[in-house]
């Protein structure tokens, strides 16, 4: 039976060491979370790095490595510490992560890292040109991997390849000031299908091929080495019925049966039946605007002195790339953030903001999800946010009310949450009143429109219209050539 190989920078399950030898959890962010379903239920491989370096396994280890991985279909590359320097904190995340989000002060230019950034594109062309057999197609992500597409169409070019880029492609103005701008492009190109999450992105990528590689562009088709490339947009869903199931099962749940953390909130909202809970959760990362969440909180405070004991923020920021600058100057700033916040409105019976900073098992996400009477998301810039889906799939009584950065993928499908611009505290401010005190009814009609869009277009859904897509895709080249 003919396979899909799925290959991203990070496998769906994370190795670490252990005192006792490995310790496997599951990855996080968009991409492992969404694609995990998809992969669960299909026959294919996920090629991809495990987490662990070369330097930190011996034999020994490697095959407990090897079995855990392959259990779960999966593929490892290995990966030496120079790589993950240099390829991984290097060129990925110093250069590509910040450019793509728009934060030109931030993007680094290494030559060092770049050229680790090429041969890592080639250790996992290698792996996967291995696992091809007849009749496979291959479906690469991410920005870690641009050049792979390109790699791996020069020795197999009869081979299918997809490509999707989870996070914003920027606008050509941007794009142009990168040194590698055209090898990025090509490497790009060696894709038969090239999706992005918005409209928007698909329009800014192909501008810059038109402007920058010189390619032919007629509407969304590339014309390149003899072959006709396609360029489309599909909007990622998330695993609907999982996230609905889960809090259907968390409203059945009786007292001895719920965790920990349902038990402590439900306390909470027992002592004052009026308070609220506003949710945020994220990686720990500059694109996401936390500090801005956190001001424009304390704006809220002072310009609406009424909710004060009324409302708590509950910030769960999930540990990320803590070896690069950026994510560590983050950190501090947000701790000093709460911590004043705190200091300046705390009361005996109040803390304004709880703020957690580590990973949450599932299971407590949906305690967090189900238990927010407002989902308060505020990007600067994210290629999708699947969190404002979870929200919306975990409100099984149909009230909540989300508030959404129109800087965010989702906005564009999002249209009855309640948007807000940024880096406009004034208006986070007043938006976030208008959500507290939104009648029941609108919360309704509101939710009632975004599960149908939501539950509609699910991670199942876009895996299949991208496979679709793809298989279409190779009906055009051969058509035309
Ligand atoms: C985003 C990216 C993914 C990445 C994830 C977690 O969602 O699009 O490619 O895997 O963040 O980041 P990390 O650097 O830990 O893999």
């Amino acid at each position: 039976m003919n396979k899909t190989i799925i290959v991203s920078n990070r496998l769906p399950l994370q190795v670490k060491r252990s005192d006792n030898g490995i310790d496997v959890t599951p990855s996080v962010g968009g991409l492992a979370t969404g694609m995990k379903s998809v992969h669960k239920d299909s026959n294919g491989v996920w090629v991809g790095w495990t987490g662990l370096t070369d330097d930190e396994i011996d034999e020994d280890l490697r095959s407990k490595v090897d079995i855990a991985v392959k259990k779960e279909q999966c593929v490892g590359v290995n990966l030496t510490k120079d790589d993950i320097q240099n390829y991984y904190y290097g060129f990925s995340n110093r250069t590509l992560w910040p450019l793509f989000h728009y934060f030109l002060e931030y993007t680094e230019f290494e030559k060092e890292a770049w050229e680790s950034y090429k041969r890592v594109n080639e250790k996992f062309a290698k792996v996967v040109i291995d696992q091809i057999e007849d009749g496979d197609k291959v479906w690469v992500h991410d920005y870690q991997l641009l050049l792979l597409p390109q790699m791996i169409k020069a020795a197999k070019p009869e081979v299918p390849i997809g490509f999707f880029l989870h996070i914003p492609f920027p606008s050509y103005e941007i794009f142009r000031t990168f040194p590698k701008r055209k090898e990025i492009l090509e490497g790009m190109l060696g894709s038969d299908l090239l999706g992005f999450h918005t409209y928007d992105y698909e329009r800014h990528f192909l501008s810059s091929v038109k402007r920058i590689a010189n390619k032919e562009v007629k509407f969304n088709k590339i014309t390149h080495d003899n072959r006709v490339i396609k360029v489309d947009s599909f909007p990622m869903g998330i695993d609907y019925k999982k996230f609905e199931n889960a809090a259907k099962d968390n409203l059945k749940q009786s007292n001895r049966q719920k965790s920990e953390v349902q038990r402590r909130l439900d306390e909470h909202l027992n002592e004052s039946k009026s308070a609220k809970m506003v949710l945020s959760i994220d990686r720990l990362d500059y694109t996401k605007g936390i500090p801005n969440r956190i001001r424009a909180f304390e704006y809220f405070l002072n310009k609406y002195p009424e909710y004060k004991e009324k409302i708590r923020l509950i910030m769960l920021a999930v540990p990320s790339r803590s070896q690069v600058p950026q994510y560590q100057k983050l950190k501090r700033e947000t701790d000093e953030l709460v911590g004043r916040i705190n200091g300046q409105f705390s009361t005996v019976s109040w803390t304004p903001i709880w703020y957690f900073f580590r990973t949450m098992p599932f299971e407590n996400l949906i305690d967090l999800y189900t238990s927010s009477d407002v989902a308060l998301i505020t990007p600067v810039r994210d290629g999708m946010n699947l969190v404002a889906k979870e929200y919306v799939a975990t409100r099984t009584q149909q009230d909540g009310v989300l508030v959404l950065s129109e800087m965010t993928g989702a906005s564009k499908e999002l249209g009855e949450a309640l948007q807000i611009n940024p880096f406009n505290f004034e208006e986070i401010a007043d938006t976030l009143k208008r959500a507290l005190e939104m009648p029941l009814a609108e919360q309704k009609s509101r939710m009632v429109s975004l599960q149908k869009r939501v539950s509609r277009y699910s991670v199942e859904r876009w895996a299949e219209e991208f496979m679709t897509a793809l298989d279409s895709s190779q009906n055009v080249s051969q058509y035309v050539e």
